[in-house]
């Protein structure tokens, strides 16, 4: 099924230089980038974005560093998107994902984890693309391999 997810580079990834390296690995993987753009999030969407973790201990310096610094927000489309760039990112815990994977070759700890992707729960990516995106802003137009 060809569907869309939201793939953010967090402030660590935007700020050792990873954007070009993370963009490239999903070009070469076949996905589509429908929208982009480099932001800083403030406080309001940080919390709205990462609301289910409201209740966690660890929200409050989540919320923080998201807002630390720029992040690349993007849209990706695909064949099962949101599947495909999991499987690329790795696990949440860097120290738990394979080398090969985004987490497993540059993260540094369970927050500086370079990357954010969409989960797999119903609704969830359409959720995420519309806090970050105006449908105008997503481009549609044919890749060509
Ligand atoms: P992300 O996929 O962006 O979604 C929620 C984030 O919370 C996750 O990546 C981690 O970066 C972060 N996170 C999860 N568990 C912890 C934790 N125990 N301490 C700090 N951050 C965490």
């Amino acid at each position: 099924m060809t569907e869309r997810t939201f793939v953010m580079v967090k402030p660590d990834g935007v700020q050792r230089g990873l954007v070009g390296e993370i963009v490239g690995r999903l070009e070469d993987r076949g996905l589509k980038m429908v929208g982009g753009k480099l932001m800083q999030i403030d406080r309001d969407l940080a919390e709205e974005h990462y609301g289910e973790h409201e209740d966690k201990p660890f929200f409050d310096d989540l919320v923080g560093f998201i807002t630390s610094g720029p992040v690349m927000a993007m849209v990706w489309e695909g064949q099962d998107a949101v599947q495909q760039v999991r499987t690329m990112m790795g696990e949440t815990d860097p120290a738990e994902s394979a080398p090969g994977t985004i987490r497993g070759d540059f993260g540094l700890d369970l927050g500086r984890n370079v990357i954010h992707g969409s989960d797999t729960e119903p609704g969830s990516n359409e959720r995420e693309i519309d806090l970050f995106f105006d449908e105008a802003e997503l481009i549609h137009y044919e890749r060509v391999d």
